[in-house]
């Protein structure tokens, strides 16, 4: 692969559950990393994204990121430090699962980005088309959703989609950094709603807990059942809301309810009992909150309070 085409260094936007494991992969594998968030507390205004970096050198079993891969994360806010994604090869997009949101954020990163620069979305469910949506022309051709899997330091999958406009040497390119820089296979998927895993997997978490409710089944036998048997080892159904973080379940079920065909079989099923709005209101949001079904917190121990 020439110079030209490899990835000297990446730029990862938003610096949660995702963006955090993702820009700690770069990063052992050596590329440099800008790890971008918003301003949550105006005295320090990279305190999201450093802390995203201390949970990486923390987190059990052992650390996800090495000691001399975290001097290569370089990290910053979106309001002070868009401008640095000029000398980004890749920007991945890794924030909330809200096509306005996402939308705004490409429409900045438009005015920054270097001429052959790819920007891709971690997006779970929102269609390309859709979130390229009033973008230039050159934009499209460097765009790409790449859905990384939770957590990324295990799973070893990313679902690559392009678009109608998309550059097949871009994608390449990606699909190319991606298992060798990376270590995953990439599986090409269509450029609909939820893809291939999302579009399996909302289903059956929502029809497996819509069977737990109506069953009056606990957290624990229904995990017990829809866990290992069913080939979902550690986590089981209500283990792996948790882990994907509840406040990402009502943007999911928004987002393909936007975009599903109307006689999809998911709308029978995609019903609310209110219950996950108040975990979410209470801070219940899953190991990164206060903890969700389960008492654990992120590194997936046993919360001690
Ligand atoms: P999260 O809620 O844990 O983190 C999102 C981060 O983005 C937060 O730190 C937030 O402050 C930041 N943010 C929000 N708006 C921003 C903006 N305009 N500029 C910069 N930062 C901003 O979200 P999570 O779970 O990491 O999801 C991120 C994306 O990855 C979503 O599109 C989601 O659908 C997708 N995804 C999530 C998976 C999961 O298991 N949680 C799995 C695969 C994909």
């Amino acid at each position: 692969m020439s110079g030209a085409a490899t990835i000297s260094r990446v730029c990862v936007i938003g610096a949660g559950v995702m963006g955090a494991g993702i820009a700690a992969q770069v990063a052992n594998a050596g590329v440099p990393v800008l790890l971008l968030d918003v301003v949550r507390d105006p005295a320090d205004r990279s305190a999201v994204a450093r802390g995203a970096v201390e949970r990486m050198l923390k987190t059990d079993p052992a650390p996800f990121m090495s000691k001399a891969a975290a001097r290569l994360v370089e990290t910053g806010n979106i309001e002070d430090d868009l401008a640095k994604v000029a000398d980004c090869d890749w920007i991945i997009e890794a924030i909330v699962e809200r096509l306005d949101l996402k939308q705004a954020l490409y429409a900045k990163i438009e005015d920054h980005r270097h001429e052959g620069a790819i920007v891709s979305s971690n997006t779970s469910s929102i269609p390309l088309d859709r979130l390229v949506e009033g973008r230039s022309e050159g934009f499209r051709r460097n765009f790409l959703i790449t859905h990384f899997f939770n957590p990324p330091r295990y799973m070893r999958l990313i679902e690559l989609v392009s678009g109608t406009g998309s550059d097949p040497a871009q994608v390449a390119r990606i699909a190319d950094f991606a298992d060798r820089a990376l270590g995953k296979s990439v599986v090409r998927a269509k450029d609909t709603p939820g893809f291939i895993a999302n579009r399996i997997g909302t289903f059956w978490i929502q029809a497996a807990m819509n069977a737990a409710f109506d069953l009056g089944v606990s957290v624990e036998e229904a995990d017990a059942i829809a866990g290992r048997p069913m080939g979902v080892p550690k986590t089981g159904v209500f283990g792996l809301a948790d882990l994907v973080g509840i406040d990402l379940l009502p943007h999911l079920k928004a987002s393909l309810l936007a975009t599903l065909p109307e006689d999809d079989p998911y709308r029978a099923i995609a019903r609310d009992e209110g219950l996950i709005g108040r975990m979410i209101a209470d801070g219940f949001t899953g190991r990164k909150g206060k903890g969700g079904f389960y008492r654990l917190s992120a590194d997936g121990q046993r919360r001690k309070e």
